[in-house]
């Protein structure tokens, strides 16, 4: 029996970012660059380490990156992106990213998911340690933890 594929948007959740890739992003089959991807999710995932770093931050590392389905032309995709890690300096983002295919059938699929590293940076671009977290921002941060699981993740 053939597998479906087909999943939710993640309830209760806002996406980082949603985009929709164009002919220019893809091969001459119409599958999207997997550098194109790469380089929408390295921006979903610096928004939330920004946010946590309250200024620059630079990306450090590609720790993992699953292209588990093909992305399409015309698909709307939504990155999703949750703190997973903080250091001293560093700031590991989950990013998963959802494509809404045929839109009219409202067929979802999880395409691709990453964690990515990044530190904040002062104006040398060197690193610099992150500020303190506000009360109400640990109480978030901590739910944001709590949510994350399920799904598959990349190794
Ligand atoms: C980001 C940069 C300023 C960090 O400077 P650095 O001297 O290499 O950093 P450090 O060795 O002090 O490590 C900084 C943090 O990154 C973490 N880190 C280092 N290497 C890492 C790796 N391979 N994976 C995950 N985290 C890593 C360290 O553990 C440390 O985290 P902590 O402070 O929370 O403990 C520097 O590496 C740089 O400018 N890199 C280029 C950034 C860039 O151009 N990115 C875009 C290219 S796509």
């Amino acid at each position: 029996m053939p597998q479906s594929n087909n999943a939710q948007l993640p309830p209760g959740k806002f996406p980082q970012l949603r985009v929709m890739p164009m002919p220019a992003d893809a091969n001459i089959h119409g599958d999207v660059f997997g550098g194109w991807i790469m380089a929408q999710v390295d921006i979903a995932g610096s928004l939330p380490a920004t946010r946590r770093a309250n200024g620059r931050v630079a990306t450090i590392a590609v720790n993992s990156f699953l292209f588990k389905h093909p992305v399409f032309v015309g698909d709307l995709l939504s990155f999703y992106a949750d703190i997973v890690k903080v250091g001293n300096t560093s700031i590991t983002v989950n990013v998963e990213v959802y494509a809404e295919r045929n839109r009219l059938q409202t067929e979802i699929v999880k395409v691709t998911e990453a964690t990515l590293t990044y530190v904040a940076t002062d104006d040398s671009r060197k690193p610099r340690a992150l500020p303190p977290l506000a009360p109400e921002d640990q109480v978030e941060a901590l739910s944001n933890l709590q949510e994350l699981g399920g799904g598959w993740h990349a190794v």
